[in-house]
């Protein structure tokens, strides 16, 4: 366990970069052509959303098919909320059948772009039909309704593809993201109790192979739940895989003969349409459950207003089907408006680091969603990648995953949006299924770093240590003060878990999302990033824990303390300070070995930056382990109080140490 820190001192660096977030004065308007012709462009929608927020919905979910009408448009029952109760749907049939009904059969739904440059465009038609036969196929290997799959595959469209599949039948479907190692794949099978796992393989990642069978076998040794493993062939002779008998089936000869056809169950609003899993602060990730009727209607509303679409849009979200940015935004949301989406498998810098700009020229893409980590790594790359390319396609722009510093986001605007681009910076999180704090382009005046205000029917505040709603112009706690369709339910398998995670810090009435953010003069939010033992790193979720555990684990390691230190591209990075059993050298090597270890434990993107041993972790009298103070060491920055230390002298020696290490 942690010290409890109090907010300013956990935020201090980022007070620093609010305060000069205050002086920002740079203004953005929608342009008048822009207003004129946006999906939302009258401001009286915040009202009529704060004064009836049920009629408000509704009217959200008329824009989805239902075989049933809701009885009752939401049931808040701190902290369990229902949504649409007693409305019936399907998730798949709303994303296809009701657009392949219509001239919109024809029309692209899914652009691919494989990485080594293959292009496959999926009609509404054709990804109905792909949809439907899998659906047999996984019928066929015995999936139910309320059945899990387990799918861990490469940004290819076998990956939409299983999960619409998933929802047609009533399954749960739960992707794991391909970085995973196969460690972390199994603990999700597991806590899942999945039934058949969806692979490939091999994936395509900077011109290298991802091992995906291989891991998923090395993984599905210790799944007594799987009964089957379904491959898809995308890099053939390029991998050597293993196929087991009477459990490996490939894909392409399960489709063969799969009929075209399979009827789509009629689901309950509230039934289960997937877990998702994140890092929370334990060593264990949690399953976030989403339901299907809430979360269509939520990912459906915002992602019509947010990214303001339109029927000939090219809308390009470039996150990673494997995390919620790609659930909510590559899948559910663009298909159930009937949207043409890109789809990208590969690496913004291979073969080149022109390649997203020149995905961008070549299908004249109008939307593009990406993270604030990769724009800093445009930046750096430097200005004569996009200038390279045509982008006078694009739009409007978007950004989600972490806070954008505004540098960033100028870079962005000027260099990607050609200065005429609006930008719509989205704040929410794995649990809110929604985007729940954006810009609406056709309205909001922005100011660069901001993600300004909640969207209409989101009840967000800044609260103090007591729950006390802080006035404008200071800073606290972002909460969620009352319900919206797609928030989480519950973690799988863990309701406790979720009521003390989320609702456990200022009662049942009010969601903590774990972030920090302070609200200007005119009401605009500045997100801080987290006040938990959450990092985030290139805008992904990793726990201290979860890092922690993986090296205590290694022989060598008796104690361990990971913190997220300050990084100018990956927002955050990993480092770790590691106490060495009696007997154990240290060595560079050593260093690398612990890296490797975890990679291997967790995956790529939890490789520390940096260990450093130390011969003691500096804590409290108490025993418990001083973050704050190493992320000062980490950061090369001036201590702060340190009375409560047992031993004082640990930290400045460690201090000493690091400085030298890291030549700072
Ligand atoms: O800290 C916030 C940050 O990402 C966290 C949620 O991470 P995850 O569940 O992985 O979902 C990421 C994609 C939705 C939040 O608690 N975050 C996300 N978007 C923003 C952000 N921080 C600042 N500004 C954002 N726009």
């Amino acid at each position: 366990m942690d010290e409890k820190v109090p907010l300013e001192q956990k935020t201090e660096q980022s007070s620093k970069t609010i305060e000069a977030l205050y002086r920002e004065e740079r203004r953005f308007e929608p342009s008048p052509a822009f207003r004129h012709h946006a999906v939302v462009s009258d401001p009286s929608i915040y009202e009529k959303a704060a004064a009836d927020p049920e009629g408000f919905w509704a009217e959200q979910a008329e824009h989805l098919h239902w075989y049933k009408k809701w009885e009752q448009v939401r049931k808040w029952d701190p902290p369990w909320a229902q949504w649409f109760v007693g409305g019936k749907l399907n998730v798949s049939y709303n994303c296809l059948d009701r657009h392949v009904e219509t001239w919109r059969r024809n029309k692209a739904a899914i652009i691919w772009e494989g990485e080594p440059g293959e292009e496959r465009v999926l009609t509404y038609g054709d990804l109905y039909r792909e949809v439907n036969k899998f659906a047999n196929v996984l019928k066929h290997l015995g999936v139910r309704r309320g059945d899990r799959v387990a799918i861990y595959l490469p940004m290819i469209p076998e990956l939409p593809i299983a999960m619409l599949a998933c929802a047609r039948l009533g399954a749960l479907h739960t992707v794991v993201f391909g970085g995973f190692s196969p460690e972390s794949l199994r603990g999700r099978i597991n806590d899942a109790e999945a039934k058949v796992l969806i692979t490939s393989d091999g994936g395509y990642r900077r011109g290298t192979v991802v091992p995906l069978k291989q891991n998923a076998d090395e993984a599905v040794k210790e799944c007594p739940s799987i009964r089957d493993v379904v491959v898809v062939r995308r890099v053939g002779e390029a991998a050597k895989i293993h196929f087991q008998e009477g459990r490996d089936h490939w894909w392409h000869t399960l489709m063969k003969d799969a009929a075209l056809y399979c009827p789509p169950e009629e689901m309950d609003a509230e039934d289960p349409l997937y877990t998702l899993y994140t890092s929370g602060t334990t060593a264990k990730p949690k399953g976030i459950l989403h339901t299907t009727g809430g979360y269509l209607v939520g990912v459906a509303a915002t992602h019509r207003w947010v990214f303001d679409i339109r029927e000939e849009d090219v809308y390009w979200c470039t996150a990673d089907i494997g995390w919620v940015t790609g659930h909510s935004y590559i899948v559910y949301g663009p298909l159930a408006n009937g949207t043409t989406s890109l789809m990208y498998e590969g690496s913004p810098d291979w073969p080149a680091k022109d390649r997203f700009w020149q995905i961008i020229e070549k299908y004249r893409v109008t939307i593009l969603y990406t993270a604030p980590t990769a724009i800093r790594s445009f930046m750096g790359w430097g200005d004569q990648f996009p200038a390279q390319h045509d982008l006078t396609s694009l739009r409007l722009l978007g950004t989600v995953g972490e806070p954008i510093n505004p540098e960033a986001w100028m870079w962005y605007h000027d260099h990607i949006g050609g200065k005429r681009c609006p930008i719509v910076d989205t704040w929410w999180q794995t649990e809110t299924g929604m985007i729940l704090i954006s810009p609406l382009p056709g309205l909001t005046t922005t100011k660069p770093g901001s993600a300004t205000r909640p969207l209409p029917g989101i009840e967000a505040d800044i609260v103090d240590e007591q729950g006390q709603s802080v006035p404008l112009g200071g800073g606290g706690y972002l909460v969620l003060k009352g319900p919206w369709p797609a928030m989480l339910r519950t973690i799988y398998k863990d309701p406790d878990r979720y009521v003390s995670t989320y609702f456990g810090r200022y009662g049942p009435k009010v969601y903590f999302t774990g972030d920090g953010a302070k609200r200007d003069t005119e009401g605009y939010f500045w997100l801080m990033g987290r006040v938990d033992d959450v990092m985030n790193v290139s805008g992904h979720r990793i726990s201290t824990t979860e890092v922690e555990s993986a090296l205590v684990n290694h022989p060598s390691v008796a104690e361990a303390a990971v913190i997220g230190k300050a990084h100018s591209i990956k927002g955050q990075a990993i480092s770790a300070f590691v106490t060495l059993r009696a007997g154990v050298a240290t060595s560079k090597e050593k260093v690398d070995e612990l890296k490797r270890h975890v990679q291997e434990k967790i995956g790529a993107l939890a490789r520390p930056e940096d260990i450093f041993f130390t011969a003691e972790l500096p804590k409290t009298r108490s025993g418990k382990i001083m973050r704050r103070l190493l992320r000062d060491v980490a950061e090369g920055r001036a201590l702060g109080d340190t009375t409560t230390l047992a031993d004082p002298a640990v930290v400045a020696r460690l201090r000493e140490q690091y400085g030298e290490e890291s030549g700072a």
